[in-house]
């Protein structure tokens, strides 16, 4: 896609956005990037990653595969250490996994011998609620994803978009001040990721909750978030902070409006500046007879 002359500045905001986002800057801080670095061996693969995220604020960080987004967001859950530079939930320096953060990752990790409501249990049973009050919250949270009709099911009779619902409702269910997502929907078809996606604005709507996700959607990051941490890669570093000027409520109708290709655009000249994708240089091996030509 190219840059229209005439679409808007990425950067202005109409006025209920501008208001939008003032109100967003009164709220607490409830995860804070200082200066984030992170070695593996010799391979620096983060550098000075500094942002934060405010209540219910919805930040998707988004970046081209390999440039340390999986990195980042398992040192803010805790399960990798950061080789410099802080973190901290509720101004507090995060030191280990906690169900203050909730989880979503791509591959689906519900417990494959329990059920739904089972599997939405484990984690208020490991808190110590009584086996009545966990069921009876558990129940909430299946039927606020809308799937208390399969609470006996196993995750193999679901689908990949319903495991990723249950998922939701289980990393929900523990009361995060922050859901961690790491590309949730990125193992699904498009016709159920664009569902999944309205689904989780839906969720997010009614829900006191914060969310930080990932993504190499440029449509998914501009569809569901209020700003967007772009990275560049090699190391991984923050190219920009893009405050989205897309108006909320979001539909799929604004895919083709200037200010939606505006921020889109910007975007895509961040994360594939122009020559990054040498074409010419890919080796291209003949496997089929000379003469047997497509055109
Ligand atoms: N445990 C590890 N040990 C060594 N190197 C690692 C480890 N985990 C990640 N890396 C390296 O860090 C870099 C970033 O990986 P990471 O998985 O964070 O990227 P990503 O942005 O999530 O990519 P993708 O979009 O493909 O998921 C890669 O070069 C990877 O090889
Ligand atoms: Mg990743």
């Amino acid at each position: 896609m190219k840059r229209g002359s005439d679409l808007p500045d990425y950067r202005e905001q109409a006025p209920e956005v501008a208001a939008r986002f003032a109100k967003i800057a009164l709220r607490p801080k409830i995860l804070e990037v200082r200066a984030l670095g992170k070695m593996f061996g010799s391979h620096e693969t983060l550098r000075d990653i500094t942002f934060d995220v405010r209540r219910r604020e919805f930040v998707c960080v988004l970046g081209a595969s390999g440039c340390g987004k999986s990195t980042l967001i398992r040192i803010i859950a805790g399960l990798e250490t950061a080789t410099s530079g802080q973190i901290l939930l509720d101004g507090k320096p995060v030191r280990g996994p906690g169900p203050d953060r909730g989880m979503v990752f791509q591959n689906y990790t519900l417990f494959p011998w329990l059920t739904v409501r089972a599997n939405v249990m484990f984690g208020l049973r490991m808190k110590g609620k009584s086996a009545f009050e966990a069921e009876t919250e558990a129940r909430q949270w299946i039927s606020m994803v809308g799937l208390l009709k399969y609470e006996h099911a196993y995750p193999h009779e679901l689908s990949g978009g319903m495991k990723q619902r249950v998922a939701i409702a289980r990393a929900l269910a523990n009361r995060p001040r922050i859901l961690l997502m790491d590309e949730p929907f990125g193992a699904l078809d498009a016709q159920t990721r664009a569902q999944m996606q309205a689904y989780l604005l839906k969720i997010w709507r009614n829900v006191d909750v914060t969310i930080l996700f990932i993504t190499h959607d440029l449509d998914e990051a501009v569809y569901l978030s209020d700003k967007i941490l772009v990275l560049g890669p090699n190391p991984g570093r923050v190219l920009e902070l893009i405050e989205n000027p897309v108006p909320r409520p979001r539909s799929r109708e604004q895919f083709v409006s200037p200010v939606f290709l505006s921020a889109y655009n910007r975007i895509s000249e961040l994360i594939h500046p122009p020559g990054s994708i040498p074409v010419e240089k890919v080796p291209i091996i003949r496997m089929t007879m000379a003469g047997d030509d497509v055109e």
